[in-house]
């Protein structure tokens, strides 16, 4: 996600009772999974904004301060009381907003589920016109029920149901709220239209509802619970890597085997230190997460690669799959070797293994064979290496991880 235009600030309207809701607290503080509606918009806003005016109640101080430590990290906070209705607690928070913001978007913290392509579409379009506001159609036939009894029904087609964040220069906006009479407008841009200004609009989203009743927080725990639940199952599904590595002998090089130098009359030629062993594991790690090759990673025309530990490659790519949300769930290394005998080292590298691939020894496995003095092993040209490993997601997709990105 790109870092944020300067100059953009939000203003988050926490400052109601939340009343129509029946939670026993201010529906922007009433819980939601491990979080709150108020917590859940910071954390949408943070890589938009340089900082955010929150407008909260006083009932709700203790509530805010168990929010704002954990929403400090994510961008920086100012806190101001808000007042009798919406209207007066941006007002509010409007006269808190730095001298530098440039743009300013009002949201209310009871619409948790707004999405950064909303929000990046209202900054966008307010960048080009000044004001901006996401809008969709209504699903239901309106209908005007005047005081006399009377009643008309617009036509549906030209209706649309406004939402947050409504973003405006900050001086259209602040001389529309100095003008604006004490009344009760329940949005900002119906403010700044009064003062003159056009406003575009431009696609909300049906999931950036405004929770308001008990049963919109019955849905809004029950998305929660299924989104958990998904993420929880996409994080446990195993995938299957294989790795296949040769190398030839040669009498002036060392023999290195998963980390471990193995005294030997001859050792692996190669560009790096040839750790054939490592060089399958690799490419199992990359196999697991369809990553492309260790030939592909790492060139062997670059010099930068020429001698280096294949520890230090393993490392870098088990740090690119951690980015990439993959840990190592257990891997399995087969050497094939006529001479020397292994045995004796296999310990030594299935720590040095376990400690680069972040997993407990006895989720790493080396073991060796002979072919019996058959092929190229057995005639003792070369030694080559398979290996297998086993990846897990730390998180499901949606955690906005490019996964086809091939390279470090
Ligand atoms: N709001 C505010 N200050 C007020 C009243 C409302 O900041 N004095 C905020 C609310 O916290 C909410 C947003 O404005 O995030 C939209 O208002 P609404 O949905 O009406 O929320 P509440 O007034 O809290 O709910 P209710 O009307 O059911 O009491
Ligand atoms: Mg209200």
């Amino acid at each position: 996600m790109t870092r944020a235009q300067a100059g953009r600030w939000l203003i988050l309207a926490a400052a109601g009772s939340g009343a129509r809701s029946g939670e026993p607290l201010n529906k922007a503080f009433a819980p939601l999974g491990d979080s709150c509606a108020a917590l859940l918009c910071l954390k949408a806003f943070a890589p938009f904004v340089d900082g955010a005016v929150v407008a909260i109640g006083s009932e709700d101080v203790p509530s805010w301060e168990a929010v704002e430590r954990r929403a400090q990290v994510l961008t920086s906070v100012i806190t101001v009381r808000g007042g009798l209705n919406r209207q007066a607690s941006v007002s509010r928070a409007l006269s808190h907003v730095p001298p530098d913001a440039r743009l300013v978007a009002v949201h209310d913290a009871a619409r948790p589920f707004v999405s950064a392509a909303v929000i990046e579409r209202c900054f966008a379009q307010a960048e080009r016109t000044g004001a901006a506001i996401p809008v969709v159609p209504v699903a239901d036939t309106m209908l005007i029920v005047g005081e006399s009894g009377s009643e008309e029904a617009p036509p549906r087609d030209l209706l649309r149901a406004v939402q947050t964040p409504q973003v405006f220069r900050r001086d259209w906006l602040a001389r529309a709220y100095e003008d604006a009479s004490d009344g009760a407008a329940t949005d900002d841009a119906t403010l700044v239209r009064a003062a003159g200004h056009a406003v575009s609009i431009v696609d909300g989203e049906t999931r950036n509802r405004k929770l308001t009743t008990p049963e919109d927080f019955r849905i809004a725990r029950m998305e929660i619970m299924l989104n958990e639940r998904e993420t929880q199952s996409a994080a446990n599904q195993p995938r299957v890597g294989f790795g296949l590595d040769a190398h030839r002998l040669s009498p002036d090089r060392p023999l290195v085997l998963c980390g471990v130098t193995v005294p030997h009359t001859a050792g692996l030629l190669g560009h790096s230190d040839a750790d054939v062993a490592v060089h399958a594991l690799i490419d199992a790690l990359l196999g697991a997460a369809a990553l492309g090759d260790i030939g592909r990673w790492f060139p062997d025309s670059d010099a930068a690669y020429k001698g280096i530990s294949s520890m230090l490659l393993l490392k870098r790519v088990v740090d690119g799959l951690a980015e990439r949300g993959y840990r190592v769930g257990n891997a399995d290394v087969t050497i094939v070797a006529q001479r020397p005998k292994l045995a004796g080292f296999i310990p030594a590298m299935r720590d040095s293994l376990a400690g680069v691939l972040g997993v407990d020894v006895g989720d790493v496995s080396v073991k060796a064979t002979t072919t019996e003095r058959m092929g190229y092993e057995g005639r003792e040209e070369g030694v080559s290496a398979h290996a297998a490993a086993v990846l897990y997601r730390k998180q499901a997709r949606s955690g906005g991880y490019s996964f086809d990105t091939i390279g470090p």
